[in-house]
């Protein structure tokens, strides 16, 4: 009896070996070409993939991946001079456009007056949001320089921040506010 069930097995095994395999081919990439904080990017990407990812993959870091869902916030961009949620759009449709991040709105050699603010009213905590609220804060003070706390309270609305309680956040974006024009940069 042990004979023959080492003959079966070996038989198996046989007909695994001889098994067809199957063809599979990743999907077709498309060439793209846009700006990123007034760099030139040329790329190629899926069909599939988010702005999001483009962007991370292509070492935007600075560009956070919270919920993934157009939720949180965190990987806001501004999207020919619109804020816009990086995980909401997909990577394609990038061709021929204009993005900044928060690396384009300042750096740590010259910070905007946003970005001041933020240090100087404890504004961060974890800093996971900050980008992405810098970002929103931004497009707001562009199109309404002098915006009341409700006005501000509005332009984060799509912003979660799960440290700071909001409070410093608007402090700080009221304070940018009151910068005069000359000293708010870009
Ligand atoms: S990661 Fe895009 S909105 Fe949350
Ligand atoms: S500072 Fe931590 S999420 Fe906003």
């Amino acid at each position: 009896m042990p004979s023959t069930a080492k003959r079966t097995k070996s038989a198996s095994s046989s007909k695994k070996k001889t098994a067809k395999a199957t063809q599979f081919k990743l999907p077709k990439k498309y060439p793209i070409s846009f700006n990123v904080n007034g760099e030139k990017v040329e790329t190629e990407t899926y069909a599939h993939t988010s702005l999001l990812y483009l962007l991370r993959d292509l070492g935007f870091t600075e560009v956070k991946n919270g919920c993934e869902a157009g939720d949180c916030g965190a990987c806001t961009i501004l999207f020919d001079d619109v804020a816009a949620n990086a995980c909401c759009i997909l990577g394609v449709q990038a061709d021929g456009r204009d993005i900044e991040t928060v690396k384009g709105i300042g750096t740590i050699d010259n910070l905007h007056p946003i970005q001041e603010k933020f240090i100087e009213h404890g504004a961060i905590q974890c800093g996971f949001c900050t980008p992405g609220m810098i970002v929103s804060a931004k497009e707001l003070l562009d199109k309404n320089p002098k915006p009341t706390r409700e006005e501000i309270k509005a332009g984060i609305a799509g912003n979660l921040c799960r440290c700071t309680g909001y409070v410093k956040i608007i402090d700080a974006i009221e304070a940018a506010s009151k910068i005069k024009p000359s000293k708010k940069g870009k």
